[in-house]
C-alpha cells in the first residue's frame, strides 16, 4: 500500500529546512523536541492529500482488517507453496542481504511504540485501555526480556551490527514521527489512533520476513513475536479498532475520522519495506563498506605487503581504488568466486580468531565478504526455531518496591526515547503497579 514516491516531499523538506531527518530524530532521542511540532503538523499536511484504503465509514474496519488478514494469510500460503517447489527465498539472497535490512530498519525498531507514549496519562480512563495495553506491550511490560527496542538492540548485537552503518535520511523517517506523535499526542489523538491502526495490522511482508531469517540462521523472535502480538483477532491490531471506537466523539465522527486517516497514512510515509529490501546491492555495500575502512588501513600494513607491485597501502591511499584492489586479490588467486570462501586464502586472512587480520573487518563485513565470494555457491545453513530466546513470564521474577510513585513522574521517564534503559524499565514496572493495569495471568 505504499508509493515510492511518497516520501519526496519529506526529502525535500528536510533538505530545504536546517535538520536534516537524522538530525531531527537524535534531538527527539535526547529528548529535544521544540521545532517537532511544526514538522509533524507539516507531515500531516502532505499527507492529507494521500490516498488510503480505508472504508469510508469507521464501522467498517472491523470488517477491514478480517479482510487484510484474510489477504495476508492467503499471500503467505502461496508464498509457502512457491517455496515448497522449489522457489528461491524472495527476499533474501543470502544473510549480508538480510543484516543489511536489519541495520536500515533499525532507526524505526529503537523507538517501536513511541507514537503511543501520550495515551498513559489517559490511565484512569478505561477508553483508553486499550491503546496503553499496546504501549506496556511494546515495552515488555518493563521486562527486559520482553521489551522489543531491547529484543531487536541485541538481535543487532549478537549479529555484530553494532557499528552504526551510515543510512539514507530517509531511513530516519518513520522512527522521527513515531517520536514525534508520542510527544505530542494530546494534540493529535486522532492521528496517533489512525497510525497506530496502520502499524498494527501485520504485513505479508513481516511472515516473510520472519520465515526468511530462520532460514537464514537468524534468530527472528522480533518479527515472530510481532506476528502474534499484532494478530487481528485478539492482538494489536484488534485493540486499534476498538480504541477508534471508544474514543471517536458522537458530536463530530466524520471529521475525527477524517483526522484518524492522515494518521493512518504516515505509515505510508517514506519507503515500503519489500521496496526497501531490494534495494540491496551485495558489491555495491561491499565496496561501500571496504571504503569506509580503507581511511584506516592505509597506514596499518607492512611495506613487503605487495599485490601486483603496488604495497597494500598504496593501493589504500587511493580514493575510489577498492574495485581495483578487490579485482587484484582475485587476479593473484587470493580470492576465489563461486567457491566455499574456505577455498579463498583471503578469507583464512580475515576468518577465524588466529586470523593475521582478525578483528579488522565486523561481522556484518565479514558476511558481506562471505556471501560476494560465494556468489553462487551455497552453503548448507541451520534453520533455528524463532524466538530460542522465548518469552517468559517475567512479572514474578522482578520485583520493585515502588509503588506509590507519581503516575506523572513514572509516565515521563517511559517515553520512546526513555522506556529501554533500566531507569524506564523500572518506572514501567512501577507504573503497571500503581495504576493497576497489570494483566492477569492465568493460574
Ligand atoms: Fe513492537
Ligand atoms: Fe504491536
Amino acid at each position: 500500500m505504499t508509493v515510492m514516491n511518497r516520501n519526496t516531499a519529506a526529502t525535500a523538506q528536510a533538505a530545504a529546512g536546517a535538520h536534516t531527518l537524522q538530525q531531527r530524530y537524535q534531538a527527539l532521542l535526547e529528548g529535544q523536541h521544540e521545532s517537532s511540532a511544526a514538522w509533524l503538523a507539516a507531515q500531516l499536511a502532505g499527507a492529507a492529500q494521500l490516498p488510503d484504503d480505508l472504508p469510508d465509514a469507521p464501522s467498517r474496519l472491523p470488517a477491514w482488517s478480517a479482510a487484510h488478514a484474510a489477504k495476508v494469510a492467503a499471500g503467505y500460503a502461496e508464498y509457502l507453496e512457491q517455496r515448497r517447489q522449489g522457489a528461491p527465498r524472495r527476499f533474501f539472497a543470502n544473510r549480508a542481504h538480510a543484516l543489511w535490512f536489519l541495520q536500515q530498519v533499525a532507526p524505526t525498531k529503537a523507538v517501536d511504540g513511541a507514537w503511543l507514549h501520550s495515551t498513559l496519562q489517559h490511565w484512569r480512563d478505561p477508553r483508553f485501555h486499550g491503546l496503553i495495553r499496546t504501549y506496556l506491550e511494546e515495552l515488555g511490560n518493563g521486562d527486559p526480556r520482553c521489551n522489543h527496542v531491547l529484543i531487536y538492540q541485541r538481535l543487532l548485537g549478537r549479529l555484530g551490527c553494532t557499528e552504526a552503518m551510515p543510512l539514507d535520511d530517509t531511513r530516519y523517517l518513520q522512527g522521527t514521527l513515531q517520536l514525534a506523535l508520542g510527544r505530542h499526542g494530546d494534540d493529535y489523538l486522532p492521528e496517533v489512533i489512525g497510525y497506530n491502526l496502520g502499524y498494527e495490522q501485520p504485513p505479508l511482508h513481516l511472515l516473510i520476513t520472519t520465515y526468511e531469517l530462520a532460514e537464514l540462521g537468524i534468530d527472528g523472535q522480533y518479527f515472530q513475536l510481532h506476528v502474534t502480538i499484532d494478530n487481528a483477532a485478539s492482538g494489536h491490531a484488534q485493540l486499534s479498532i476498538q480504541a477508534l471506537r471508544q474514543l471517536c466523539p458522537q458530536h463530530d465522527r466524520q471529521a475525527f475520522y477524517a483526522r484518524v486517516r492522515c494518521g493512518y497514512r504516515l505509515n505510508d510515509l517514506g519507503i515500503a519495506a519489500p521496496d526497501l529490501i531490494r534495494q540491496f546491492d551485495l558489491q555495491a555495500e561491499l565496496f561501500a563498506a571496504l571504503e569506509r575502512k580503507r581511511v584506516y588501513g592505509q597506514f596499518m600494513h607492512a611495506d613487503r605487503c605487495r599485490l601486483q607491485q603496488r604495497t597494500i597501502n598504496q593501493w589504500l591511499a587511493e580514493p575510489g581504488a577498492i574495485p581495483a584492489f578487490v579485482g587484484a586479490l582475485q587476479a593473484q588467486g587470493w580470492i576465489r568466486r563461486g567457491q566455499s570462501p574456505a577455498d579463498s586464502r583471503w578469507w583464512s586472512l580475515i576468518d577465524g580468531p588466529a586470523a593475521v587480520m582478525f578483528g579488522v573487518f565486523n561481522a556484518y563485513e565479514k558476511q558481506l565478504w562471505h556471501d560476494w565470494i560465494a556468489d553462487d555457491w551455497r552453503p548448507h545453513i541451520r534453520r533455528v526455531a524463532p524466538g530460542s530466546w522465548g518469552l517468559p513470564n517475567a512479572q514474578g521474577a522482578l520485583s520493585d518496591s515502588l509503588a506509590g510513585d507519581d503516575p506523572a513522574t513514572l509516565i515521563e521517564r517511559m517515553a520512546g526515547n526513555r522506556h529501554a534503559t533500566p531507569d524506564g524499565l523500572l518506572a514501567t514496572r512501577a507504573y503497571i503497579r500503581t495504576t493497576g493495569l497489570l494483566q492477569e495471568e492465568p493460574r
